[in-house]
């Protein structure tokens, strides 16, 4: 079976597997927190590269404060729980986004775990926290435009690789497999830049239903996918 080496998640549909049991968004979230532990691990153990989790969108700030607060506790009740079973696994955290617009305990949660992961050579999980590709290119822009002024490289020396660096994904592989949850036909703002050949997988399971079984699924269909890449 032809291994994705990156693998990169849209989880989404916890809302819609709350309200199915009549219980509020949140409790879909919490029910979410269970896949991405399940899928962390399997991926660990398949032996894929990076997996990065779209876990809160630029967009969602928009959400109601109630929903956004619950969902931060959550990250850092997640961090605190699976942490040291996760650097056991040799797995690394790594994390892009605006994560300087993280409440500040969720922030320390964050950077601790990174810290303490730094060295470990498994599974690099990814989380997307207060991410949006299109603030993520605007940044990568800017950054590069001070860098020309201060003279590093000429304009006609930028290249795709160049670019490519000054993402937050800076050394990560683009995903080759790109898998969204509950059915949506759309990048909602994720790794523009990077997806640009990925093989995209759309599922009708919600985010708290998919499981190890569904990502071997997905993984199965990408190993039977001819990517071309243009030629
Ligand atoms: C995905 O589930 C989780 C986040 C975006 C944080 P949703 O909360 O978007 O659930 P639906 O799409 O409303 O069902
Ligand atoms: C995408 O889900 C963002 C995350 C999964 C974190 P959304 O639920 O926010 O996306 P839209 O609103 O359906 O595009
Ligand atoms: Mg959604």
């Amino acid at each position: 079976m032809k291994l994705p080496q990156h693998i990169a998640i849209i989880m989404d549909g916890n809302g819609r597997w709350a309200r199915k049991r009549g219980l509020p968004r949140t409790a879909g979230h919490k029910a979410g927190m269970e896949s991405v532990k399940e899928i962390v691990e399997t991926c660990n153990e398949l032996g894929v590269k990076v997996l990065t989790l779209y876990a809160f969108s630029t967009e969602n700030w928009k959400r109601p404060k109630k929903e956004i607060r619950l969902l931060m506790d959550y990250l850092k009740d997640f961090l605190a729980k699976y942490s040291n079973e996760f650097n056991k696994k040799n797995i690394k955290l790594n994390a892009i986004g605006q994560l300087e617009k993280l409440p500040q305990s969720a922030r320390n949660r964050l950077i601790s775990t990174i810290e303490m992961t730094k060295g470990n050579q498994g599974l690099i999980l990814n989380l997307a926290l207060s991410y949006g590709g299109r603030a993520e290119i605007i940044e990568a822009v800017k950054k590069l435009v001070k860098d020309v002024q201060d003279k590093k490289f000429s304009p006609e020396q930028i290249d795709e690789n160049i670019f490519s660096s000054y993402l937050h994904t800076g050394g990560l592989p683009d995903p080759d497999l790109l898998i969204r949850t509950s059915g949506e036909m759309r990048i909602s703002n994720f790794l523009l830049w990077q997806i640009s050949y990925s093989e995209l997988y759309i599922t009708n399971k919600l985010w708290p239903d998919f499981r190890q079984g569904d990502l071997v699924k997905a993984i199965n269909e990408y190993s039977q996918r001819k990517r071309r890449f243009g030629g």
